[in-house]
């Protein structure tokens, strides 16, 4: 082989594994080599991230037989509304049955429902669910006042960048996610705890007052951050849902 025609071959055997790789799109070009019975999340559900921006964490999810195995060689495939993207949007399972993709959410605030599809080898739909939270530009900033100034105490995890005060407290505050506990509170009764601490709607002193740390703004990004990642999700008073 000449050396014109070694080159040639080279950048064509380039450009054919770029196009391999850049098309996953062309979820039939996937053929399964094995089938599963089950879908189950491994990790990265429930994460809340800036709208239009990758979640810090790809998601990843195991397809398993009957016996609960995990199976390598089976499609999944992930679909979201039209604005949410998936690296890849399908694949087959790895050695140890699963597959990673990473999520970046639309442009809107929101929750985002996901579904994850497998199918068995009867060609019966398997699906699993999965919510993920895209925070505006508003709920960020909320999100970030919490971790600065709340999460120390409301979230009973620590992180690597933060030990957690919750085991300390004789009363427990709740985590912002916990929807039975602050739907139950109007927009102004939140307004009034987090500017003049727990005494403002009788309860206790050690939820401390933030009036003077935080402006309205700021107070206001909290509270339409607890509103959006509240699960059961908050409904605003005054909305009408059809029948479902
Ligand atoms: C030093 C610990 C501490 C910090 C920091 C703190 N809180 Fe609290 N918070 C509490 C405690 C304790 C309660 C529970 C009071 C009770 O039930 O009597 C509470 C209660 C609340 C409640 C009422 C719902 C509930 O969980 O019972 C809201 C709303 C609240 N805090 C918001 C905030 C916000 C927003 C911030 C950050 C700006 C914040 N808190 C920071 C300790 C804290």
């Amino acid at each position: 082989m000449t050396r014109r025609w070694r080159t040639l071959l080279a950048v064509s055997l380039i450009f054919l594994s770029a196009a391999c790789t850049r098309k996953p799109g062309t979820a039939s070009a996937l053929k399964p080599t094995a089938f599963g019975a089950a879908l189950v999340e491994s990790s990265g559900g429930k994460q809340t991230g800036a709208i239009g921006t990758l979640l810090p964490q790809p998601l990843v999810v195991q397809v398993n037989d009957e016996q609960g195995a995990a199976v390598t060689g089976a499609l999944v495939d992930f679909n979201g509304q039209a604005s949410v993207t998936f690296d890849p949007p399908s694949a087959l399972t790895d050695a140890s049955g699963q597959v990673t993709t990473n999520v970046a959410l639309g442009s809107v605030a929101g929750r985002y429902q996901l579904t994850v599809r497998t199918s068995t080898r009867a060609q019966k739909l398997v699906e699993l669910n999965i919510e993920e939270i895209a925070l505006g530009y508003q709920e960020q900033l909320g999100f970030q006042l919490d971790n600065k100034y709340c999460a120390s105490c409301h979230d009973p995890e620590s992180t690597p960048e933060r030990v957690s005060n919750y085991d300390n407290l004789e009363v427990k505050p709740h985590p912002f996610t916990e929807g039975g506990t602050f739907n139950q509170i109007s927009d102004d009764d939140l307004t009034a705890i987090i500017s003049h601490g727990g005494p403002a709607i009788n309860k206790s002193a050690l939820m401390p007052p933030y009036g003077y740390t935080l402006n309205k703004t700021e107070i206001e990004s909290l509270i339409s951050y607890i509103r959006l990642v509240s699960d059961p999700p908050y409904h605003a008073p005054g909305t009408v849902y059809t029948r479902k």
